[in-house]
């Protein structure tokens, strides 16, 4: 191949092109669906989650170690309703093959503030990680939160340790907002979870659409309008 004069070509160049490359393709050809998180999703989660670090890494204090059908039953009462509920849990399939991927979750969701929480993401299967896979399911997530719910904040908390978990959030534009010491306890050892978060104006900016030009096309009027129409329907 004939190097473009004037164009430095190293191994940096290639390999940031390539992950410009990639990242585009996200848009028009996704990597993952996410669809609503069911019953019938549960004995896979279960079987993913199978020590007490991952299950804490995943989802801090909020189940106990055997994660249970009766503990995702309980957690998962009244949510996946958009517009009303707390919490949208999702599964991620594989777009091309349509193999389940694993999971993530809006929580936190405060309708009023328009602000919500990336939470409980996992990749199920070791093999499966540092692929892409984590950057496109928050990817997807963000799309439905910034892009359909009209949220307008959407933060996380991630261990400060887990090194791929910060990269993938990082990569999908979550900036670092401060470290909450000390907020779990395992075995011997306190864990800090570092919080991070995203605005809808960085994460638009970040999609290559002016919050201006979005504002004033009828596209994003009609959506703004069905959008306020759910969330109206549901108080
Ligand atoms: C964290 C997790 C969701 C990320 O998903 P993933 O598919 O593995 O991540 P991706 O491949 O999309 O991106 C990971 C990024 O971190 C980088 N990375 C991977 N391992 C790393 C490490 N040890 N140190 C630093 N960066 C690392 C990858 O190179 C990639 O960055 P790049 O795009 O710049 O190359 C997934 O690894 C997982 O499920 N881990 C176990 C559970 C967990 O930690 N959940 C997160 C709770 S907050």
């Amino acid at each position: 191949m004939q190097a473009v004069p004037g164009h430095r070509r190293d191994s940096t160049s290639l390999v940031a092109l390539s992950k410009s490359l990639f990242v585009d393709a996200f848009r028009f050809c996704p990597v993952v669906v996410l669809e609503p998180f069911t019953e019938a999703d549960f004995p896979q989660l279960i079987a993913w989650m199978d020590s007490e670090r991952l299950l804490k890494v995943c989802c801090g204090a909020a189940f106990t170690f055997p994660l249970t059908p009766e503990q995702l039953r309980h957690h998962l009462r009244g949510a996946n309703v958009p517009g009303r509920s707390e919490t949208l849990a999702y599964k991620a399939l594989d777009a091309q093959t349509g193999q389940l991927i694993g999971h993530i979750a809006l929580d936190n969701i405060a309708w009023e503030n328009r602000t919500g929480r990336i939470a409980r993401v996992l990749v199920g299967k070791v093999p499966h990680r540092g692929r892409g896979y984590g950057q496109a399911m928050t990817q997807a997530a963000l799309a439905i939160g910034f892009g359909q719910l009209g949220l307008q904040r959407i933060g996380l908390g991630v261990y400060d340790f887990n090194a791929d978990a910060l990269r993938c959030y990082e990569r999908c534009g979550f900036r670092h907002i401060g470290t909450l010491r000390h907020v779990l306890r395992h075995e011997e050892e306190y864990w800090s979870s570092v919080e991070m978060s995203l605005l809808a104006s960085e994460w638009r900016a970040a999609q290559g659409i002016s919050a201006a030009a979005r504002g004033k096309h009828p596209q994003w009027q009609r959506r703004r309008a069905a959008n306020a129409a759910e969330r109206n329907r549901a108080y």
